[in-house]
């Protein structure tokens, strides 16, 4: 099945959208519409595409180094875009938004690489918004009042965050997420697994796959996570996704 590219306007589109418009257009910003008709091909196909990294590759060095970097985004969250887009050609999948498509096959286990590399896209996507350089430091006010709240410090926030970061076995992701009750929580989830199937709004995430920190840290996953909570985590992504 034929597929189309992102043209240069589309892609100019992708690179200024905003922190505050990613949840929003998450479903549509890793992802192009392709409209017209295409040759030898009965209905128009939706391709995904790797969004540009909403910072330098050295930007956050020395927590996350450049060489992982091209690695973790060049190799990794590419790898998944192709990946999907193969898996979808010419299935009931191929017109949908990367949002719909993991929660049509979330849970289906005969749907489990169409979903895993779809919501890898996306936790990816996420989480380099999630980071910047010199990050860290005190939230904004509206987040802090709901961290507070929740947690009752900014600190004891990090401490859940970074206590489900390295208690999670095995590949997965922590979270910060806002709940139906409009209330903060700490989660964790598995490999691709991602909050947004469990009806919780996702406001940051930290990627805890041996690929987002062996070439940096090796083994050490607790000073990889530490160091992205006191330097490169982004209060700012998290208090727009709150929507407040
Ligand atoms: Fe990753």
């Amino acid at each position: 099945m034929t597929t189309t590219q992102t043209t240069p306007s589309e892609t100019s589109a992708l690179a200024v959208l905003n922190r505050r418009d990613f949840i929003q257009a998450s479903a549509g910003a890793a992802l192009v519409f392709a409209m017209g008709n295409l040759p030898g091909s009965a209905r128009a196909a939706t391709v995904h595409t790797l969004p540009p990294l909403p910072f330098a590759d050295t930007a956050l060095d020395p927590v996350i180094s450049a060489n992982t970097l091209s690695f973790h985004y060049g190799k990794h969250h590419k790898a998944y875009v192709d990946n999907l887009n193969k898996l979808v050609t010419g299935t009931e999948f191929a017109d949908m938004t990367l949002e719909k498509i993991i929660m049509a096959t979330a849970g289906q286990a005969d749907k489990a690489g169409i979903f895993n590399n779809a919501a890898q896209v996306w936790n990816h996507t996420f989480y380099w918004n999630s980071l910047k350089a010199k990050g860290g430091g005190e939230p904004p006010a509206a987040l802090k009042q709901k961290i507070e709240a929740a947690f009752g410090t900014v600190d004891a926030c990090k401490m859940e965050l970074a206590k489900a970061a390295t208690t999670q076995f095995g590949s997965g992701w922590a979270w910060l997420v806002l709940d139906a009750d409009k209330k903060l929580q700490v989660v964790k989830t598995g490999n691709a697994e991602l909050p947004l199937t469990k009806g919780l709004k996702p406001l940051l995430t930290i990627d805890v796959w041996e690929h987002a920190y062996y070439l940096d840290y090796q083994n050490r996953r607790p000073d990889y996570v530490n160091a992205v909570l006191d330097k490169l985590v982004n209060w700012g992504f998290a208090a727009d996704n709150l929507g407040a």
